[in-house]
């Protein structure tokens, strides 16, 4: 039986990726974290392979506590297959994203940060002896071709850009990290693409330029990158079509 944790499993991206899975492979496991899993709904087909764990990217800075949750679902000799880090952070609470220097703010900044970087960082230390196994696992964050600092050519979005840049980092260092435990593995960074969702909903008027893409399509472009990555993919940046980002 294959298992799979999704981080983030509540939002368009991470739900539409569960069902894609659960969909694909009537003897695959979700492990879901969310701040409610009471939100999240899964057609009750897929009930008894669904767990939900309740998680804070904010608030959760206590990896042992994460892999305290996690053991009550999924013992680690039963391991994970894949880890995919949907959670992300853009607008909310009165936070924006900034157009210019002067709209900048610690607190956007730091929030930015916990939830699109170190949620992720706290995240991996927790179930990295989930992944010890000897099987073949793949790790993905869903990160943002604006977290590109080489594709930089527009500015704007501080904190957006800088804490997905951030992620980019933490997924390179892991990549280097993590094989030398948990080989074979690949650990990458994933520019989901435009996608009609709450993170994307406010700028809707200057996306009608882009291609969007439904959730449903983008769980099935994502799901074709993971399931054609091999060692030799581990440390990169991909986007959606399985085409190379420069960090
Ligand atoms: N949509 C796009 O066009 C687009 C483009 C490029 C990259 N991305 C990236 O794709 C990923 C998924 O985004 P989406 O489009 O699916 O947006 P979404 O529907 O708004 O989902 C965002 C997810 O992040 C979670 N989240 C936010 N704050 C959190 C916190 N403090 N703790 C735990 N979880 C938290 C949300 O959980 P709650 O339900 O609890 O709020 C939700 O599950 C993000 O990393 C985003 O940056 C999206």
């Amino acid at each position: 039986m294959k298992h799979i944790l999704i981080a983030g499993v509540s939002g368009a991206i991470g739900h539409a990726l569960a069902e894609h899975y659960l969909a694909q492979d009537e003897s695959l496991k979700v492990i879901g974290l969310c701040r409610d899993p009471s939100t999240v709904k899964f057609h009750s087909e897929y009930k008894g392979r669904v767990h939900l764990l309740p998680w804070d990217a904010a608030g959760s800075t206590d990896s042992t506590e994460i892999a305290f949750d996690l053991e009550t679902v999924l013992s680690k000799d039963e391991g994970l297959d894949g880890v995919i880090y949907a959670a992300g952070f853009l607008h909310g609470a009165g936070i924006v994203p900034e157009k210019r220097l002067e709209d900048l703010n610690a607190e956007a900044l730091a929030h930015s940060f916990a939830v699109n970087a170190t949620g992720f960082a706290v995240l991996m230390r927790a179930v990295a002896p989930w992944l010890r196994h000897r099987g073949f696992k793949t790790v993905v964050a869903i990160s943002a071709k604006v977290g590109s600092i080489t594709d930089n050519g527009f500015g704007g979005w501080y904190a957006y850009r800088s804490s997905k840049a951030a992620l980019n980092m933490l997924v390179r260092n892991f990549s280097i990290e993590l094989p030398r435990k948990c080989r074979p593995l690949a650990c990458v960074a994933v520019h989901p693409g435009t996608t009609l969702s709450p993170l994307s909903e406010p700028f809707s008027r200057s996306l009608a330029q882009l291609t969007v893409h439904e959730p449903a399509d983008t769980a099935r472009n994502i799901a074709s990158v993971i399931d054609g990555l091999t060692q030799d993919n581990n440390g990169q940046f991909l986007s959606w079509d399985g085409s190379r980002i420069p960090w």
